[in-house]
């Protein structure tokens, strides 16, 4: 079990990341050629700006204020990190965003396993887990195309 200090922390990290994800995949949207990416893009950053709400949320309930932690995503991504589209193209965006979803997964069934008596909390955990989960599979098989 977590304490609410350390609570506090994992919430404001969550926040962070899904924050940089929604940035990062609003502008892989606008820069996209391929249609059918762009809109997928655009949609999946619609999906992680409602992550972006509910971890504020969460956060706002227990009296503190939602707090951007710097660049939390440029040290998961490295040198990929200011790269949208660019040169790479459509095949390293895809590839750069699964690193992306998977460490967001992995750090969501951490705190799951962490979290023992909010249900309410675990609830927002698992939706947010599993709707990662589902972008993953999405950019992975589309991954196959390239
Ligand atoms: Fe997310
Ligand atoms: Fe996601």
């Amino acid at each position: 079990m977590v304490n609410e200090k350390e609570l506090l922390a994992r919430l404001n990290w969550f926040y962070s990341l899904e924050l940089n994800q929604v940035d990062l995949y609003t502008a892989q949207a606008h820069a996209m050629e391929d249609i059918y990416l762009a809109k997928t893009l655009a949609r999946v950053a619609a999906i992680e700006q409602q992550h972006v709400d509910n971890m504020a949320a969460e956060i706002k309930k227990r009296g503190a204020e939602p707090t951007r932690l710097g660049d939390a995503v440029a040290p998961l991504l490295g040198k990929a990190s200011g790269t949208v589209v660019g040169i790479l193209g459509a095949k390293a965006v895809l590839k750069t965003n699964i690193a992306l979803e998977k460490k967001a997964m992995k750090d969501y069934k951490d705190f799951i396993s962490r979290v023992e008596d909010d249900s309410h909390l675990l609830n927002i955990l698992w939706d947010n887990l599993i709707d990662e989960d589902l972008h993953t599979a999405w950019f992975t098989n589309k991954l196959k195309e390239f």
